[in-house]
Parts: C-alpha cells; sequence; structure tokens
C-alpha cells in the first residue's frame, strides 16, 4: 500500500496539487513534484535560508516543513514575485545593484525582503541587516543586497509589497 498523500495548495494564486511521502519535506515537494525549482536547498536544516517561501503570509523555511503541513496552505515561491512578464521591483533591485554572484541564497533573499517590505516598507539599513542575516550569502558581503533592498522600498507601494 502506498503512504503517498494528495497534496493540495495554492502556489503564486495557481491551485497546485501533488503526491508526497509523510517524511517528505515541502522544499523538494516544490522541487522536484511540482517543479518550482527556484527554492533552493542548502542545508537542510534551517541554518541558511535558501529555501525561505511565505507560506500564508510569513516566511518560513521550506526545509524545516513536510510537505503534508502545507496542505491547503497558500504559498508565494520566488516564481511569484515576477508579474506579466516584468520583473519585481526587488528583482529589479537586485539586478540593478548586483545583488548576486552565484545566485544560490538569491531566492531566500527576495523572498525574506519581500515578507521584510510587506511587514516594514521604509525599513532603515538596521531593520533591513537585521531581516537579511536570516539569510547566508557567500558571495556578495550583503552591502549590495542592503542598497538593492532600500532601493526597492523607495520603489514599492506601501499598502501592496509588489
Ligand atoms: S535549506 Fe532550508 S534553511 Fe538551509
Ligand atoms: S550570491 Fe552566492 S551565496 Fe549569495
Amino acid at each position: 500500500m502506498s503512504l503517498r498523500r494528495k497534496i493540495r495548495l495554492e502556489v503564486n494564486g495557481e491551485t497546485r496539487e501533488g503526491w508526497a511521502e509523510p517524511r517528505k519535506l515541502l522544499v523538494d515537494f516544490l522541487r522536484e513534484e511540482l517543479g518550482l525549482t527556484g527554492t533552493h536547498v542548502g542545508c537542510e536544516h534551517g541554518i541558511c535560508g535558501a529555501c525561505t517561501i511565505l507560506i500564508n503570509g510569513e516566511a518560513v523555511r521550506s526545509c524545516l516543513m513536510l510537505a503534508v503541513q502545507a496542505d491547503g496552505a497558500e504559498l508565494i515561491t520566488v516564481e511569484g514575485l515576477a508579474a506579466g512578464g516584468k520583473l519585481h521591483p526587488l528583482q529589479e533591485a537586485f539586478r540593478e545593484h548586483h545583488a548576486l554572484q552565484c545566485g544560490f541564497c538569491t531566492p531566500g533573499m527576495l523572498l525574506t525582503a519581500y515578507d521584510l517590505l510587506r511587514v516594514n516598507p521604509s525599513p532603515n539599513e538596521e531593520e533591513i541587516r537585521e531581516a537579511l542575516s536570516a539569510v547566508l550569502c557567500r558571495c556578495t558581503g550583503y552591502l549590495t543586497i542592503i542598497k538593492a533592498v532600500r532601493s526597492a522600498a523607495r520603489r514599492l507601494p506601501a499598502d501592496t509589497g509588489k
């Protein structure tokens, strides 16, 4: 008898379904079952933040959740940031300020910054640093990422985060 369970959730505004063993991590379900490989897997221990996504409006490390726990939830992944063929202002700002090198941390950085700006649309540098400390970057030294987040904050309408 198969232990796989059907999981139905909303990802980036679309209803998606797939199957998962009870022990399957949410990040692996997203990547392997739904083909959403934008969310990266680094440490699998909740340390690096590369797997950060939004679940029901809150930033969560998707390596620390099981797929079955996300059944019925609303998710936003990095694939959901761009809309209508246009990059999200955070993505534009990362591009303009050279806020990525290898790009491994970038999906987690973007979703963490997205979450920050939804809660605090005009963060100061300390607040940006505090939020971004949840994600490890081995390439950039963070300064360009901080600049990018400040720049995106100036462009985003305060009430929507989009
Ligand atoms: S892969 Fe999830 S925190 Fe590192
Ligand atoms: S850009 Fe390489 S880890 Fe951040």
